[in-house]
């Protein structure tokens, strides 16, 4: 039977350092990062990083002025999130959480920042998912996603997410502004995480709720 996906990552963090903790954000968050963090009416951007693991996001936006709330299922990957915000005099609160309980939230952010969650999910918890940003985020937030595309060859990894998929995901109570094709890095040379040069092909979404 396979591992649940807590378990999953468990087994994930267990090893020295798994593929996607790349030591800083990825490139598509960085292109983006001035959108992303613009404040709102002379306040910082409030921002929420979804499945935020080690933190290297969250406190990459936090250093750019925006009040950051990042979220993971598990401790381990949070702990080493506040251990590194702590090192780098950076100020990000860290929650443990599901993330298809974000909707429960009582903070109101003005964007949510997925980077490596979305394409984790089943269907099931996909519908799950977005029910829960659907809930949490007013008109005019936005989500910035980037996600496995299903351009990158193979089956293993992430779940490959097609433009279709995607579409059909954010089709109510949302208007997707932009989807390009993208490139997840990975670190190299690590046994069955090999993907394609310059990093698995993938989606950038900028996703605005209506
Ligand atoms: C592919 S990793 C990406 C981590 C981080 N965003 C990054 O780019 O380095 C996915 C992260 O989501 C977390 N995760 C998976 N499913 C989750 C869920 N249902 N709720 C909250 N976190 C979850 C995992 O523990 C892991 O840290």
């Amino acid at each position: 039977m396979a591992p649940d996906p807590q378990s999953r990552f468990e087994g994930y963090y267990a090893t020295a350092r798994p593929p996607w903790d790349i030591g800083r954000p990825q490139r598509a968050f960085v292109e983006a990062g001035e959108a992303i963090s613009a404040g709102v009416e002379g306040r910082p951007a409030r921002i929420l990083d979804s499945g935020c693991g080690t933190g290297d996001l969250a406190l990459w936006l936090a250093g750019l002025g925006s009040a950051v709330t990042g979220v993971d299922f598990l401790e381990k990957p949070l702990a080493a999130a506040r251990r590194k915000a702590a090192e780098r005099g950076l100020a990000a609160n860290f929650l443990q959480m599901d993330a298809t309980a974000v909707g429960t939230l009582p903070e109101r952010f003005d964007a949510v920042t997925d980077c490596g969650l979305f394409h984790v999910f089943d269907d099931a918890g996909r519908a799950a998912y977005v029910a829960a940003l659907t809930a949490l985020l007013e008109p005019g937030a936005r989500v910035y996603l980037l996600c496995f595309a299903d351009a990158e060859p193979g089956e293993h990894g992430p779940r490959r997410v097609s433009e279709a998929e995607l579409r059909r995901a954010f089709s109510s109570g949302w208007q997707i502004e932009r989807m390009e094709p993208s490139r997840f890095e990975v670190l190299p040379g690590i046994p069955g995480a090999e993907f394609s040069p310059g990093g698995a092909r993938a989606w950038f979404a900028e996703i605005r709720r209506v």
